[in-house]
């Protein structure tokens, strides 16, 4: 199978994921909220992540690739996903962990039912990852395997397809709805799904996307964005964005996989208002992020809320 311009792509996602009002969540923010419920893409538990993996699978597959390596925290939504995806194409997986051996619960539980290889790089600094990973894939070329090695996140311009076609479904959507021009509001880790949305929102002229960074440094995540958003915006042939991307920084917490006491209560809010529960890394933050700017008045509707997935870590997330 091919996305635009014949860009391999393998079917991974039950699409479209559903695009609903949130009323009673709306009354209480005091804005217009609609949510995009990507946390039902339909690969294993769901999330954002399975939009990109159609198409770097696809390209793996197009390369004649056999195993896939990549890697995270041991709580990676990504790694987990990746690693299902790419067995169920029938590429061998390997993961890399940052940091040492950990007990294998939710997504690390997850990977190794999907049939995973996992080593642990024995430190705890996250870029580690990224250094191991091209270290396995050099072995396994070695020994004559056919490794793509992807770094933490997916975040290629490939893997930004995946937000960036998205953009084309939001369109069709958005307009059955009858909405205009609106806030694409999410939360923002390797930058890949804001690379992707924001291409595509740009391309497909739906309104401006806004990013709440939940591991880096905001203006680092700008850089990412606009190199990645590009680089989607050219494989799929249409004008790279003008504007640079906004994210919104300020709503961490204590740290990058920990929960947030603003972030817990902004899930409880939506689980409460419309049956919907965030995952407490990323859309529970970005939400928190989206109460205080709709509080402050800084956000006017519709906003288009990006429910990302993540169930595996509502119950291991410390
Ligand atoms: C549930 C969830 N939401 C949001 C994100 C952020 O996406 P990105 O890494 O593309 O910025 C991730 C990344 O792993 C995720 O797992």
């Amino acid at each position: 199978m091919t996305g635009p311009l014949t860009l391999p792509r393998v079917r991974l996602a039950t699409l479209p994921t559903p695009l609903v009002p949130a009323p009673r969540l709306s009354e209480a923010a005091g804005v217009e909220i609609w949510l995009k419920r990507d946390d039902l893409t339909g690969l294993g538990v769901g999330g954002n992540k399975v939009r990109g993996l159609e198409y770097l699978l696809g390209d793996a597959l197009a390369r004649g690739c056999d195993h896939l390596v990549t890697g995270g925290g041991p709580a990676s939504n990504w790694a987990m996903l990746a690693a299902l995806a790419a067995r169920l194409h029938g590429l061998a997986a390997t993961l890399v962990c940052y940091g040492d051996p950990v007990p294998a619960v939710g997504n690390m539980a997850l990977a190794g039912v999907a049939g995973a290889t996992v080593r642990f790089t024995g430190e705890q600094d996250r870029t580690s990852v990224d250094r191991v990973v091209e270290e396995v894939a050099a072995e396994l070329r070695a020994a004559g395997a056919c490794p793509l090695a992807l770094g933490r996140g997916g975040a290629t311009p490939v893997g930004a397809l995946g937000y960036a076609t998205a953009a084309v479904e939001l369109a069709g959507q958005l307009a059955a709805a009858g909405i205009g021009p609106a806030t694409f509001w999410l939360a923002t880790g390797s930058c890949g799904t804001q690379g992707g949305l924001h291409a595509g929102v740009a391309w497909q002229g739906l309104g401006r996307v806004v990013g709440v960074t939940v591991s880096r440094p905001a203006p680092e995540c700008v850089e990412r964005v606009t190199a990645l958003a590009r680089g989607a915006a050219q494989l799929l042939g249409v004008p790279a964005p003008t504007e640079p991307p906004t994210i919104l920084d300020g709503h961490l917490g204590p740290a990058y996989g920990r929960r947030s006491p603003e972030g817990d209560a902004a899930a409880a809010l939506v689980a409460c208002t419309e049956g919907v529960f965030l995952d407490p890394v990323f859309a529970a933050k970005a939400m928190a992020g989206l109460l205080v700017a709709a509080r402050r008045g800084e956000v006017t509707g519709p906003v288009v809320f990006l429910v990302s997935g993540g169930a595996p870590t509502l119950f291991t997330t410390p």
